[in-house]
């Protein structure tokens, strides 16, 4: 797979020149755009800059590479830390990866009822239960949000709201995190959910903007392919 982030950029490809500013200009719509290269397609992701934080990202692949094929679903089976008895299934579906929305669906069970923060981490290593996954995936380097939030980590799923009988239904559809390898592959990193309600980088305080207060894990599990 050839995949690339760029700020300013000229590229060649077999002999073809594509400017800095020809893909600005084809990039903004925030769609795969097809851009003549050497007998193959260059397609171009673009993440809109933020104002006074970050400038615009692109990321240029060609295809094919490996991507699709069995790289469409991933599941992760929460298991809880202790004998807390919180467990559950979520499934994440691209049906266009590499930069297709990811859809995710699932159950948690077993939860106190009220909100509790989910996130996808850094690392996918169990060894030590759920405590040494690293920070919330966050590959830009840029501060804690929510899902719908403009600055926000990859891993920002928000909250699964549990009801009375301790299940939450988490159903969502993403626009950052990728099925694929490359800089936004969620595959290989665990899902965790929390024992307190994520308050989405809006409280005001400094862990805020790191991990929205949402205190220790209570279950994760290593999102993984299926099939
Ligand atoms: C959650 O579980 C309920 C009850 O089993 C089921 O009806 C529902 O479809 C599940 N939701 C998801 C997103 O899997
Ligand atoms: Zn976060």
């Amino acid at each position: 797979m050839c995949l690339i982030q760029v700020l300013s950029i000229t590229i060649y490809i077999g002999g073809s020149l594509v400017n800095g500013a020809a893909l600005n200009g084809v990039a903004n719509s925030n769609e795969i755009i097809g851009v003549p290269g050497k007998g193959k397609l260059l397609n171009v992701k673009s993440y809109p800059p933020i104002e006074n934080y970050q400038s615009g990202l692109y990321e240029v692949y060609q295809e094919p590479y490996y991507l699709g094929i069995n790289q469409q679903a991933a599941v992760a089976v929460l298991v809880s830390e202790e004998d807390e008895g919180v467990k559950g299934e979520v499934v994440f579906v691209q049906k266009h990866p590499p930069v297709g929305p990811v859809f995710i669906r699932g159950n948690i069970t077993g939860l106190t009822p009220g909100k509790h923060g989910l996130h996808i981490h850094q690392a996918g290593d169990l060894r030590e239960g759920c405590e040494k996954l690293g920070g919330h995936f966050n590959p830009y380097l840029i501060h804690h949000g929510g899902p719908r939030s403009s600055v926000r980590h990859i891993g920002d799923l928000g909250n699964v709201d549990a009801k009375e009988d301790g299940v939450g239904e988490i159903v969502a559809i993403d626009p950052l995190m990728s099925l694929s390898g490359g800089p936004r592959g969620i595959v290989g990193r665990a899902l965790v959910v929390s024992e307190n309600e994520d308050d989405l980088g809006q409280a005001g305080n400094a862990n805020s903007l790191v991990d929205g207060n949402a205190g220790k894990p209570v279950a994760c599990g290593i999102i993984a392919y299926i099939r």
